[in-house]
């Protein structure tokens, strides 16, 4: 039963027929039809999904993730895009930050670069180059370094592995992708060039901040409101790309933290302090 907007008469406590309340802590008020079968979490997941206003504003302004909302809010912030950049975006499907890049870069004038990877398959953006494959394979690396016409001045990664649900899995599983990320972006990054990665928290990360820290001027975690509260989820920044750290990052992970640089937590407007 869709609800009315006005509470959706669970106010009473009482539990759905999943036996779940989808109001209580969440503050949820609309519940999705034909629950009957679902997964308790896949439930969930979808009253939360009708009741989140930033699905609700993706999919109004055309946006193909609720992703997009969250590199708009970065960006809004720290001004990353200029028109006529070349920018790559690792784990692009289904497109949504593609789609913030293109307009930021102003694509479609001709001057930027706008290269997308990713296991799955995107729907064209126009002017973009799209590669279906794993950023893990050194060949993607050639292809990419083609399209963007030899470095690039940003790296974006919204990597993500299905999760399992076991926390600890998960966060290894993501590091092991800000990992790869960091490392495609440390061979094809201009200098001054930046780095804008997902990176769950949760202690397996930090290795791989002392690497940015050393081959960037400024590395800072940042958590758009776009991204969910309760979600272990934020984003790391690292900016101003000098790439004085070892060239191979298999060494540098090696590396103690002794000589790390500098690491800033943002407490800006719209991004709260981690
Ligand atoms: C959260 S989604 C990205 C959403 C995207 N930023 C948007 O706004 O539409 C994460 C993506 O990472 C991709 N991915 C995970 N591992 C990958 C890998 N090794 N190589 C390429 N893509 C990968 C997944 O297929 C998935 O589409």
């Amino acid at each position: 039963m869709i609800g009315n907007g006005k509470g959706n008469g669970r106010s009473d406590g009482k539990k759905g027929r999943s036996g779940r309340s989808y109001r209580g802590k969440a503050g949820l008020t609309r519940q999705p039809k034909k629950m009957r079968g679902r997964k308790v979490s896949s439930q969930r997941w979808l009253a939360r999904q009708l009741n989140d206003p930033f699905v609700a504003e993706a999919k109004s302004r055309g946006f193909r993730s609720r992703a997009a909302l969250k590199l708009e809010q970065i960006d809004d912030r720290f001004r990353l895009f200029q028109p006529g950049m070349a920018i790559v975006d690792l784990g692009c499907a289904p497109g949504g930050w593609m789609q913030v890049a293109s307009m930021r870069t102003r694509l479609g004038q001709g001057l930027a670069r706008l290269v997308g990877i990713d296991l799955l398959e995107t729907e064209i953006i126009l002017d973009a180059d799209i590669f279906v494959g794993d950023i893990m394979d050194n060949a993607m690396l050639v292809r990419v370094r083609e399209a963007v016409g030899g470095a690039a001045d940003g790296v974006l990664s919204d990597l993500a592995a299905a999760t399992t649900g076991h926390r600890l899995t998960d966060h290894l599983r993501t590091t092991a992708l800000l990992e790869a990320a960091l490392d495609f972006a440390l061979e094809i990054l201009k200098k001054d060039g930046f780095f804008l990665a997902k990176c769950f928290r949760g202690g397996a990360e930090r290795s791989v901040l002392d690497v940015m820290k050393r081959n960037f001027t400024t590395v800072r975690h940042v958590k758009p409101t776009a991204s969910r509260q309760e979600s272990v989820e934020s984003y790391v920044l690292a900016t101003g790309f000098h790439g004085d750290g070892l060239s191979n990052i298999g060494e540098k992970l090696a590396l103690n933290d002794d000589d790390a640089g500098s690491e800033k937590t943002d407490d800006g407007r719209g991004f709260r302090p981690i």
